[in-house]
C-alpha cells in the first residue's frame, strides 16, 4: 500500500510537490493570482477566445436552450443537435468527411489509440508525446516503439524491426512542453510506405498554425495523408472537450470501438456551443492567428535578447529550460513576485533534469507587456543564480540526460506486454 504522507514528503524533498494557485476572473492576459495581479503567461487560451464576449454569450444561451448537461453517453441518451452542429462545422473546418466529439483531448487520445492498435501490433510514439498518447498506447496493449524526439532515422529503424507489424505512428503536431513541430511530411511518407496509420495530436496546432489555423498537418501540407487528427476545444478554441477529424468509416468505427466515447457522458451543451462560436470567430477573423504568431515572435526575440536559449521553439509555446526542479520553481516564484506568471513544469511532465518555465503566448497579449515580461523573467532568472548568455557566463545548457528514459520504458510492464523494442533500441 502507498504510504501517502511519506510519498508527499519524498516529493517535497525532490522539489516535485504540486499545488494549484487560485485565479480570480477569466483566463485573460491579466489575472489575480492568489490575490495578486499578474500577467498570465502560461494559459493555452491562445486566441483569447475563452473570455471573448460572443463565446461567453453562446455558452450562456446554450445553457438556457439545452440545459447544462448531456445526461449520458451519446450512445445512451442520444446526440444533441448542438453536438451534431459542432461536428459538422469541425469536419468542414478540417476538410474531412467527419468529426467526432470526445469529452477531452485526454479521452480522445486514449480512446482512439486503444481502438486503432491491439496486442501483436506495434505503435510508434515520439518520446516527447503528451501523456494521453502514452496512456493510449498502454491501454492498447500493443508493443510500443518509442522513437527519439523527431528522429526520423530512429523511427525508420524501428519500423524495419517491427517486420510489418506496425499499425500506427502517433505524434503531437506541436509538442506541448517544447513548442517545436513534428516532421509531419516525412512521418506521413514513411507511414504510407509501410502501410501504417498516422495520428496527429493538434492540441496546440489547432487555431495556432497552418492556413486558417488548421494546424501543423495543414502547415506541412499533409492533411490528406493523416488518418486521424485529434484537436482540442479547450485550448485555442477557448472551451472544453475535443474532437477527432477523420473519414466517415473511421468515425463510424470509433463510435463503437473507442471506449472513452462509449463509456463517458457527452460534452455539455454550453461547452459545445462555446466551441462552435469560437470556431466561427476563428474562421471569420483568421487575423487572430497571425497576431498570435506575431506576439510569439516578439516574446521569443526579447527572451533571446535576455540570454535565454529557446532550443528551437518556433511557436506560441516557449520553453525556458532550467534543469533542476527546485531552481525552476524558485525562478517561477521570483517572476511571480515581479508580476509575471509562467508555471514551472517538472518531471514527470518533462524528462528528469529538464524542468522549465513553459511560457504560452496569447493573441490578446500586448507586445509591450510581452517585452516587459521577458525582462522580468531575465531578472528573475539572474536573481536565482541562473547563468544566462551575454550575462558574462556560459550559455544556458539545458541538461538533457544522455539516455532519455521515456515514461513508457520506465512504466512497469503490463502482464503479457513486451517492451522489447524500447529496450533493444536503448542498448543499440
Ligand atoms: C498535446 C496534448 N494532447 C492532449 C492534451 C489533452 O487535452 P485536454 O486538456 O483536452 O484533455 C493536452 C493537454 O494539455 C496536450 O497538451
Amino acid at each position: 500500500m502507498i504510504e501517502i504522507e511519506a510519498r508527499l514528503d519524498e516529493l517535497r524533498a525532490l522539489g516535485l510537490e504540486r499545488r494549484t494557485s487560485l485565479v480570480s476572473g477569466p483566463q485573460g492576459p491579466h489575472v489575480l493570482l492568489d490575490g495578486k495581479p499578474v500577467l498570465l503567461l502560461c494559459s493555452n487560451n491562445y486566441l483569447g477566445l475563452a473570455d471573448d464576449p460572443r463565446v461567453r454569450a453562446a455558452a450562456a444561451e446554450a445553457a438556457m436552450r439545452w440545459g447544462v448537461g448531456a445526461g449520458a453517453s451519446r450512445l445512451v441518451s442520444g446526440t444533441m443537435t448542438i453536438h451534431r452542429r459542432l461536428e459538422q462545422r469541425l469536419a468542414a473546418f478540417e476538410r474531412r468527411q467527419a468529426a467526432l466529439l470526445f469529452g477531452s483531448g485526454y479521452l480522445a487520445n486514449t480512446g482512439v489509440i486503444s481502438a486503432l492498435a491491439r496486442p501483436g501490433d506495434v505503435v510508434f510514439s515520439d518520446e516527447l508525446n503528451h501523456a494521453s498518447i502514452i496512456d493510449g498506447c498502454r491501454l492498447s496493449r500493443a508493443e510500443v516503439f518509442v522513437y527519439n524526439h523527431c528522429d526520423l532515422e530512429h523511427l525508420r529503424w524501428g519500423i524495419g524491426r517491427a517486420e510489418g507489424r506496425g499499425a500506427l505512428v502517433a505524434t503531437d503536431g506541436v509538442f506541448s512542453m517544447d513548442g517545436d513541430v513534428a516532421p509531419l511530411a516525412e512521418i506521413a511518407e514513411l507511414a504510407a510506405r509501410h502501410r501504417m496509420r498516422v495520428l496527429v495530436d493538434e492540441a496546440h496546432g489547432t487555431g495556432a498554425l497552418g492556413p486558417g489555423g488548421r494546424g501543423a498537418a495543414a502547415a506541412a501540407g499533409v492533411e490528406e495523408q493523416v488518418d486521424v487528427i485529434v484537436g482540442t476545444l479547450g485550448k485555442a478554441l477557448g472551451s472544453y472537450g475535443a474532437f477527432v477529424a477523420c473519414d466517415s468509416t473511421m468515425a463510424r468505427y470509433l463510435v463503437g470501438a473507442a471506449r472513452t466515447f462509449i463509456f463517458s457522458t457527452a460534452l455539455p451543451p454550453p461547452a459545445a456551443a462555446a466551441a462552435l462560436a469560437a470556431l466561427e470567430l476563428l474562421q471569420e477573423r483568421p487575423e487572430r492567428v497571425h497576431k498570435l504568431a506575431a506576439n510569439a515572435a516578439v516574446l521569443r526575440t526579447e527572451l533571446e535578447r535576455e540570454g535565454f536559449d529557446l532550443r528551437g521553439a518556433r511557436t506560441q509555446i516557449v520553453p525556458l529550460v532550467i534543469g533542476e526542479p527546485g531552481l525552476a520553481t524558485a525562478i517561477c516564484e521570483a517572476a511571480r513576485r515581479r508580476g509575471v506568471f509562467a508555471q514551472a513544469i517538472r518531471p514527470p511532465t518533462v524528462p528528469p533534469m529538464t524542468s522549465r518555465l513553459r511560457l504560452a503566448v496569447m493573441a490578446s497579449h500586448r507586445e509591450q507587456e510581452l517585452r516587459t515580461a521577458a525582462r522580468m523573467l531575465g531578472t528573475a532568472a539572474r536573481a536565482c543564480g541562473l547563468p544566462l548568455r551575454g550575462a558574462g557566463a556560459r550559455p544556458l545548457e539545458p541538461a538533457r540526460p544522455a539516455q532519455t528514459r521515456h515514461a513508457l520504458a520506465a512504466a512497469p510492464a503490463q502482464p503479457g506486454r513486451r517492451e522489447v523494442f524500447d529496450v533493444e533500441v536503448r542498448a543499440a
